[in-house]
């Protein structure tokens, strides 16, 4: 019997532009005036991360913090750790955390806890997609772009072993036997 994995779209680039930029509607709302640091979870935010900056026209500043949890496979370890630490300090900052995605909830739990440490003004939380349904640990997302389904999803910054993030479409992988 022989099996393929088909590629289908979920979000195409049209949804996800309107998306981001209802997104950065509403982070500009509330951080117009703040000067914040909008703090990139490496390495699946960066697409989404660049293109949201480009929807907020006030002062504000970038960097990343690199963070894994999956390694090569698929299924989340649940083992986080500090691959890239941030240069810039978070100490009074308002920092506004940019993920790709939240899952089982434990790289965002990680996260804050780990800003908190760096006694920040505030840390507020940004994904463009969420799947709750795998959810092991309550995550508070202030600012959502898409709810998904329990499917692998690549595209737009996301990846299958590192490969596809180059994809312009949010896409899922799906077995055809
Ligand atoms: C993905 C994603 C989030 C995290 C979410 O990163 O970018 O950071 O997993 O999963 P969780 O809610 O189950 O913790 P990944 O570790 O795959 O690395 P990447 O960003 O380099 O793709």
């Amino acid at each position: 019997m022989n099996s393929k994995v088909e590629r289908h779209v979920l979000f195409d680039r049209h949804e996800i532009e309107v998306t981001v930029r209802r997104l950065a509607s509403e982070i500009s709302q509330d951080y117009r005036n703040q000067n914040p640091l909008l703090l990139g979870v490496l390495r699946g935010s960066f697409v989404f991360l660049a293109d949201l900056i480009r929807h907020l026209d006030f002062p504000l500043e970038v960097d990343f913090i690199g963070l894994s949890s999956y390694g090569s496979r698929t299924q989340s370890s649940g083992k986080i750790r500090v691959v890239k630490e941030p240069e810039t300090s978070v100490r009074g900052r308002n920092v506004l955390v940019v993920e790709d995605i939240v899952d089982t909830g434990l790289t965002t739990a990680f996260l804050l806890k780990y800003l908190k440490r760096h006694k920040p003004v505030s840390v507020k939380l940004c994904a463009l997609a969420d799947k709750p349904s795998r959810r092991e640990i309550p995550v508070n997302i202030d600012y959502l772009g898409f709810t998904v389904p329990n499917k692998f999803l690549i595209g737009y910054g996301l990846d299958a072993n590192q490969k596809f993030r180059n994809l312009p479409d949010i896409c899922y992988l799906e077995d055809k036997v």
